[in-house]
């Protein structure tokens, strides 16, 4: 039984250690998985979930590889945006 190691063209890395879990991270995470999986990119889009990525001060963090986009004090709207920009409409989409 094997299963095949399948990587993502595109990852967007959400901290959710207490901190930013705690300012709304997590639910953000999860907002940008359901749009994933909305627009059909499951597989070549993903959301991995971090530790504390040691910026709390800046809570809720993510980054979006590899336009290597880092956001902090990140709202719905700027995830919403940045996905739009970096992940949609990137040149390094297949
Ligand atoms: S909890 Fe996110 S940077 Fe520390």
């Amino acid at each position: 039984m094997s299963k095949e190691f399948n990587t993502p063209d595109k990852v967007i890395y959400v901290c959710t250690g207490s901190k930013c879990k705690k300012k709304g991270g997590k639910e953000i995470g999860k907002t940008l998985r359901d749009i994933i999986k909305l627009m059909g990119l499951k597989g070549k889009v993903e959301v991995v979930k971090t530790e504390c990525t040691d910026r709390c001060d800046f809570a809720p963090v993510m980054s979006f590889q590899p336009d290597n986009v880092w956001l902090h004090h990140t709202t719905e709207e700027m995830a919403k945006k940045t996905f739009q920009d970096h992940i949609i409409h990137s040149d390094k989409m297949p």
